[in-house]
């Protein structure tokens, strides 16, 4: 018996990264996929991929900016596995530029998807969830939604909006058992870092080197299963020891 076993999951970003590698942990632990992306080329890969390994997974091509599209995600995870039980709200993207630099196109852009993007979703999720009589959230933050940093303004905003979004709709919930918290992960060898020196991120990590997306999938799943059945309204921070710092 998985900890996730016959429970479905809607997995945003769900294709590559941190969301590819939880959904694989989930699917080894008993649950359906619905992998949302914008990426259809990759999520079509994807599906293959896991479909040709006998598991059971649907891609949704997707914007989670878009209001309409967000609906949707569930309206055709409802008709294709009959509920949702688990949302890990993980789609985002990366933005480091010096604030002089910066315009006010990219800080909208950054923010739209990084925080405007996890509340649409999560909104979504939560109505569902309020029908069915429960449900899961994580939604991913950042270590960076826990401490400044130069040079990322617009995601450190976005992601310390993730990080008090996660508290305050867990509070707003934790009677009505939905669970809602966030992953807050450190520098994780994922295609987001881009061109980013990963030397330098490994040096300014105190276990000198990057984090995994399988570790991170590890704490997704905590948070998701009934492992965390006394957690709500918070964040899980796994950064080799960043913000301890
Ligand atoms: P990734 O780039 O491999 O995965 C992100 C996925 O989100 C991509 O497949 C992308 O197509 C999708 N996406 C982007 N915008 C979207 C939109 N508007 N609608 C639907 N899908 C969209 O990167 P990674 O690392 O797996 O990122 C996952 C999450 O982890 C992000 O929220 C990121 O900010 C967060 N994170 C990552 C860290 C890292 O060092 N890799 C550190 C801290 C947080």
């Amino acid at each position: 018996m998985g900890k996730l076993q016959d429970k479905v999951a809607v997995i945003t970003g769900g294709v590559s990264g941190i969301g590819a590698a939880t959904a694989r942990l989930f699917a080894a632990e008993g649950a359906k996929l619905v992998l949302v992306d914008m990426n259809e080329e990759k999520g079509a890969d994807f599906e293959q991929e896991l479909k040709s390994e006998g598991i059971n997974a649907t891609f949704i091509k997707a914007d989670v900016t878009s209001e309409k599209e967000v609906h949707d995600i569930f309206t055709t995870a409802i008709d294709t596995y009959g509920k949702v039980d688990v949302l890990f709200n993980n789609a985002g993207i990366g933005n480091v530029k010096p604030t002089e630099e910066l315009t006010y196109a990219e800080w909208r852009k950054t923010v739209e998807v990084d925080l405007d993007g996890v509340f649409l979703v999560a909104q979504a999720a939560i109505k569902e969830f309020l029908k069915a009589d429960g449900g899961v959230i994580v939604n991913t933050a950042s270590m960076y939604g826990w401490v400044g940093a130069p040079g990322s303004a617009a995601y450190n905003a976005a992601k310390a909006g993730v990080v008090n979004l996660t508290r305050s709709l867990g509070l707003e919930y934790a009677n009505r058992n939905i669970r809602i918290n966030a992953l807050c992960p450190g520098y994780i060898d994922t295609p987001i870092l881009g061109e980013t020196d990963r030397e330098m991120l490994t040096n300014a990590t105190p276990m000198k080197r990057l984090g995994k997306a399988e570790e991170m999938a590890k704490a997704v799943l905590f948070m998701a299963s009934d492992d965390s059945s006394f957690m709500t309204g918070n964040s899980l921070v796994v950064d080799g020891g960043y913000t301890a710092q």
